[in-house]
Formats: C-alpha cells, sequence, structure tokens
C-alpha cells in the first residue's frame, strides 16, 4: 500500500528546545490517524508544520506525490497552497460574518466559483445540522453550533487533508459526545483524510483508525486503537491510555515479587512473545482487571492475591472507583455496586480487604535505569526466531 500523506524525519526547533524532534509519520488515504498525548508534547507544533505554518529544521512533508517541505531542497509550499483544512480548538469562527459566510471562505480564497454557485456552502452546513443557521452570526451560536460550523468550515472545499486541533476540548461533556459522533459519522461517510490531535485517550480510542502516541516530539507506538489497548508498547504509554495501576517487581529467590515482597506469578507473562529476563521489572494493571474481595479466602487458584486495606472509594453508578493499599502499592480498582455497594457505602478507610488479578493482565516493561536500587534493567529476549521486537 501505497502512503498518501508522509512525514520524515521532521525536527522543529525553538530556541534551544527540539519541540518535534525526528518524527515519522505514514497515513493511508482515507486515514484517520489521532496524534494523542500529553499537553507540551509538540502536537500543535507538529499539525502547524504539516499545515505549513511553521518551517521545521529539517524533514520532509509529502501530500500525494507532491512534495510540499523538504529542508534539505529548500522546498516549501506556502499553507494557502496546501489544500488542508483546519478545525481548532477555539471555534476560530470570523465574529463578523454570517454562518454561510464563515463556511464559504475557504471557497473563496480558493476560488472554486462553481463550488459555490452549485450549493456547497449550503450542503456543508446541512451535513453538520446547521442548515437553518446559515444566516445568524457566530454570536448568536452555542459553542456545540459553532465548532460543527468550524467543521464544515474545514469539509467544505474538499480538503486533501483535515486537521483537528483538540477541537472537542472547550465543549462540555454531553456536546463533546455529540460533536465527536458527529465528526466520526463524517469521516466514515465522505472517507476524507485526517489528523485529529488530542490528549484525551477515549476520544483516540473512539475515532482513531491509528493512533500514534507522542512523548517529548517523538512517537512512542504507532498502531491501531486494539492493538495499542491490547499490547501498549511501553510504560508511558500504558500509562497515558489508563493502565493506571503500577507493579515495581523484583526477582527473588522464590520468583517475582513486589518491592513489599507480595509474590506475582510472572511465569505466564510473556511480554510479546519475549521472555522477561534480568531482575527488575514493571508491570501495568488496569482497574477493570482488579478485582476486590473481602478475605483472601474468596480468591481462586491461578489468580494472584494481594491483602490489603481500603483508602477511599466514590460512588459511579454501577460501579465504585476504589483506591486501596494492597501488596505494599496504591491500586486503583472499579468495584460493582451490586456485589459491594453495601460495604463500601459503610467501610471505613483502612478497613481490611483483599485484590486478586489475572497474571495475564498485566504488561510487563523492562524497569528504566535507577527506578530499582541498584538492580540491572532486565532483558526481553526473543522467544520465536524472527519475531518483532
Ligand atoms: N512559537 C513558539 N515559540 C517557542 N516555543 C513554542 C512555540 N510554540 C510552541 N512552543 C513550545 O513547544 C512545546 C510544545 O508545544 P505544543 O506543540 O503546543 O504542544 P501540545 O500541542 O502537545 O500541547 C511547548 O513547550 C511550547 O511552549
Ligand atoms: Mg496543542
Amino acid at each position: 500500500m501505497t502512503s498518501h500523506f508522509r512525514v520524515s524525519n521532521l525536527t522543529k526547533i525553538f530556541g534551544s528546545n527540539t519541540i518535534v524532534d525526528e518524527l515519522n509519520l505514514d497515513i493511508e488515504d482515507g486515514e484517520f490517524l489521532v496524534l494523542l498525548g500529553p499537553s507540551g508534547c509538540g502536537k500543535t507544533t507538529t499539525l502547524r508544520c504539516i499545515a505549513g505554518l511553521e518551517t521545521p529544521e529539517s524533514g520532509s512533508i509529502t501530500f500525494k506525490d507532491r512534495t510540499v517541505f523538504d529542508a534539505s531542497s529548500r522546498v516549501h509550499v506556502p499553507a494557502y497552497k496546501r489544500n488542508i483544512g483546519m478545525v481548532f480548538q477555539s471555534y476560530a469562527l470570523w465574529p463578523n460574518m454570517t454562518v454561510r459566510e464563515n463556511i464559504r471562505y475557504p471557497l473563496k480564497v480558493r476560488r472554486m466559483k462553481e463550488a459555490i454557485a452549485s450549493g456547497q456552502v449550503e450542503a456543508a452546513a446541512e451535513m453538520v445540522d446547521c442548515g437553518a443557521l446559515l444566516d445568524r452570526y457566530p454570536s448568536q451560536l452555542s459553542g456545540g453550533q459553532q465548532q460543527r460550523v468550524a467543521v464544515a468550515r474545514g469539509l467544505v472545499a474538499q480538503p486533501d487533508l483535515v486537521l483537528f486541533d483538540e477541537p472537542l476540548s472547550n465543549l462540555d461533556a454531553r456536546l463533546r459526545d455529540q460533536v465527536r459522533s458527529q465528526i466520526h459519522q463524517l469521516h466514515q461517510r465522505l472517507g476524507f483524510t485526517a489528523v485529529f490531535v488530542t490528549h484525551d485517550q477515549a476520544e483516540a480510542f473512539a475515532l482513531g483508525d491509528r493512533l500514534a502516541i507522542m512523548k517529548a516530539g517523538k512517537i512512542e507506538q504507532y498502531d491501531t486503537p486494539e492493538r495499542v489497548y491490547e499490547t501498549p508498547a511501553s510504560d508511558y504509554v500504558a500509562a497515558f491510555i489508563g493502565m493506571s495501576n503500577r507493579l515495581e517487581l523484583v526477582r527473588g529467590h522464590d520468583g517475582w515479587m513486589t518491592r513489599s515482597g507480595a509474590p506475582v506469578d510472572l511465569d505466564t507473562a510473556i511480554v510479546d512473545g519475549r521472555h522477561l529476563r534480568g531482575d527488575a521489572a514493571v508491570a501495568r494493571l488496569r482497574p477493570d482487571d482488579l478485582t476486590l474481595h473481602r478475605s483472601v479466602d474468596e480468591i481462586g487458584r491461578g489468580r494472584v492475591a494481594f491483602t490489603g486495606e481500603l483508602v477511599t472509594s466514590e460512588y459511579g453508578g454501577r460501579y465504585f472507583d476504589v483506591t486501596v493499599t494492597a501488596g505494599g502499592e496504591p491500586l486503583y480498582l472499579r468495584a460493582e455496586a451490586f456485589h459491594h455497594g453495601s460495604w463500601l457505602r459503610t467501610a471505613a478507610a483502612g478497613a481490611p480487604l483483599a485484590v486478586s488479578f489475572s497474571p495475564s493482565a498485566l504488561r510487563v516493561f523492562p524497569s528504566p535505569g535507577g527506578k530499582v536500587d541498584d538492580l540491572p534493567v532486565p532483558e526481553l529476549v526473543h522467544t520465536t526466531a524472527g519475531a518483532e521486537a
């Protein structure tokens, strides 16, 4: 499969800070790529480079067969000639233009007179359920309506690539879900190619054909949402996608255990086709994969069990979000209200309990240097010849 859009070895430096660091992206035609990462990791800067609003220090950017940027051969196609649609966090509608004029704007600057005459503005407004708002000014619209108009403006000229920079962040929770779903439906219907930036893992999983998880100007994992969810590439990715339980593990005479000596059976934990070797590791576990018990006697064979105590619990409808200390660590779990609600409602902090999990739910990573005192970083050894690292 040939790549439609390609960002190669892109580097952007501000002052003495490397903000985008030899970044690579391949985006297929019609693909919805989500760039996911915490605030400050360089997402907006990457989008601005793709759009032509920043000049990178090195690297290249190609659209289809056309090079729009190449630092080594000094190619720099200006932003207005890149045929890109953009949707920002702040809706960025022009306040002195009506909805119709706002949506029409990209067609005007591209001199697409026929598109205007054939009703493309009205069709774009209709597409986001704003057909009745064409003569209003932005100040007469709700936030959700403004952002839908901004989406219509981003798509109206049928650009080669649509860039979304956290477009849902300023909306309240209910509207955010609505506009998200609308963007998803529009993508399914129109099949445009998109790069969508967010720091929100739920948004990323919901929208992305693929996710690029970004850390300090680099891509840490580039994969389908399912594979990112099932096999996060690193401790950083695992933490970012909600595996909030972190266990530092060491290997003792009797096998693996937590720092406080609670045994953890890692014999079955073969990571990505690789056996874990060495004496220290980090394991991640989702709150949903940790089960609450009143006593260790309830826990079946084959599960890792820790005794511990209650820290706090928060009601969430069908479940409680529960914080405990167990196996010497603070751990987070979701407990079904049906089974545990009456106890959690009355239990005081410090109440004794037990937790358990299946070792297969653990995702295990080499321990970063220095995290576990003086223990060597474990090696990951391939078990099958030719398996991918
Ligand atoms: N024009 C600029 N001049 C100097 N520093 C900048 C500029 N734009 C962004 N930065 C810095 O680059 C880093 C990444 O910013 P940004 O790309 O906006 O991150 P994100 O969108 O992931 O939150 C931040 O530390 C920010 O302060
Ligand atoms: Mg940003």
